[in-house]
């Protein structure tokens, strides 16, 4: 049965929570987990069905995997005889690209169905294979499959023509055990490559420069058991610090690495909230009003196009007109239909979205396209007049923890209900 969630509209969020571990770590780190044959426990994962997707493949492929408790796993991949994952689960999610890397360290060949996830316009890999290719391996792409081949990989210089996250993760996964030095130039500087090379470190992995444009990595032979406990989301913060200044809040989001945070604490303070930083939370409180203000999504430490949904919702609020440019996906745009809807002006040209702001939202069925615009949809509801009903809430749940027991903790109402209940 579908599930959908009913927001009620005209609240408040407000309260403290306290944010889990990343995503967009998690996914890299477990795939990560398998370049070793000793045990690896990765703490603070969050509870989103894009790990549990992911963990069914690491599964399939001979790796076993338990649970201590609480948000942590233990991943013994010493039993993993397979560089082939099934298909259909492969299918489901994006971070499935992350198989390659590893298994191309572990045993020098994979074979993989192209990657899904959500559609955010065209989502080549071409700078992976780049990469791969780069330090000798063979990649055929046909059938919508990926096949790569080597007589053991070696370090190489590799230039990425597109800032890539995926990429440049992929590419560092293949060179911790590849033979000499790999260079990636260009590289992608998100926090969430940071954690994944600190990661690999631990496990005795020689990564240097993460988190600026030039990474080098000295292959090592071998890697080991390690503990790691997965850096906190900011993608999730955000959603709550903007949904507290688009519905008049005041929220500390706790557990937090600010730094990561920066480039969306100067936008909201730009709108006209106030924001302080303590040394692991933030407190968003919301002034009279919001001012309109311009949007434009990078690379880290650009503003993050995952939370570029949310911050336009919040500007259909703001007097004026913004303009919220989209710099990274091509076609992330998805939930501008659905937020007309519900009364936003809102029109495209080309990669900028134009709002006229300062107009209330009223309550309208909404169907979630993709897992930010659809989180972005909760916040809409609570501003809106009238109580919405967002559908297709698979995509929220992918990579939000029950976001409506979250949004619960801080004051509102979001209720999941399954169809043809309520
Ligand atoms: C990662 O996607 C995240 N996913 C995305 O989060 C995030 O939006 C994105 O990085 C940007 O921050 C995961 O970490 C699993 P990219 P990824 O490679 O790796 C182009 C979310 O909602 N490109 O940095 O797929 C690409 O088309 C998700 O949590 C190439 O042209 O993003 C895009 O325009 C959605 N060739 C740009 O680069 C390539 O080989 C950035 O993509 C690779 C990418």
């Amino acid at each position: 049965m579908a599930a959908y969630f009913l927001v009620k509209g005209e609240q408040t969020v407000k309260g403290r929570i306290t944010i889990n571990g990343a995503k967009n770590s998690a996914v890299a780190l477990l795939p990560a987990a398998l370049l070793t044959e000793e045990k690896v426990k990765i703490d603070n994962l969050p509870q989103i069905t894009d790990i549990d997707k992911l963990l069914d493949i690491m599964r399939s492929l001979g790796a076993s995997v338990s649970s201590p408790g609480g948000r942590c796993l233990c991943i013994d991949g010493a039993n993993v005889d397979r560089f082939a994952p099934p298909g259909p689960l492969v299918n489901q999610l994006r971070a499935s690209y992350y198989l390659m890397g590893s298994l191309l360290g572990r045993f020098g060949r994979v074979e993989i169905p192209m990657p899904g996830g959500c559609d955010l316009g065209p989502r080549p890999i071409d700078q992976h294979i780049k990469g791969f290719t780069a330090m000798g391996a063979s990649v055929e792409v046909g059938h919508g499959l990926v096949k790569v081949n080597t007589n053991g990989l070696r370090g190489a210089h590799i230039y990425l023509d597109v800032v890539s996250v995926g990429a440049t993760i992929n590419i560092m996964l293949a060179a911790v055990k590849a033979e000499g030095r790999t260079v990636i130039e260009n590289a992608a500087r998100e926090p969430e490559i940071v954690d994944v090379a600190n990661f690999l470190n631990a496990m005795g992995a020689q990564v240097r420069g993460a988190g600026t444009d030039i990474i080098k990595i000295q292959g090592v032979k071998k890697l080991y058991a390690v503990e790691h406990s997965v850096i906190p989301d900011r993608i999730e913060a955000g959603t709550f610090m903007i949904a507290a200044a688009a519905t008049g809040g005041d929220v500390v989001v706790e557990g937090v690495i600010p730094k990561h945070l920066e480039p969306v604490t100067a936008k909201l303070k730009e709108v006209g909230a106030d924001v302080e930083l303590g040394p692991d939370f933030i407190s968003v409180k919301s002034r009279n009003g919001l001012t309109s203000c311009d949007v434009k999504t990078f690379p880290y430490p650009g503003f993050p196009t995952d939370l570029q949904p949310h911050m336009m919702v919040l500007l259909t609020k703001a007097p004026g007109i913004s303009l919220v440019t989209e710099n990274v996906f091509e076609r992330r745009f998805c939930h501008i239909d659905e937020l007309r809807k519900m009364g936003a002006r809102i029109t495209l040209e080309g990669r900028t979205a134009i709002i006229e702001g300062g107009r209330s939202l009223s309550s309208a069925p909404l169907r979630a396209m993709d897992l930010r615009g659809g989180a972005a949809f909760i916040i809409a509801g609570l501003m809106a007049g009238g109580d919405t009903i967002v559908g297709n809430i698979k995509y929220i749940d992918r990579g939000y923890e029950r976001i409506e027991e979250r949004f619960q903790e801080v004051g509102v109402s979001v209720q999941r209900f399954e169809e043809g209940e309520n």
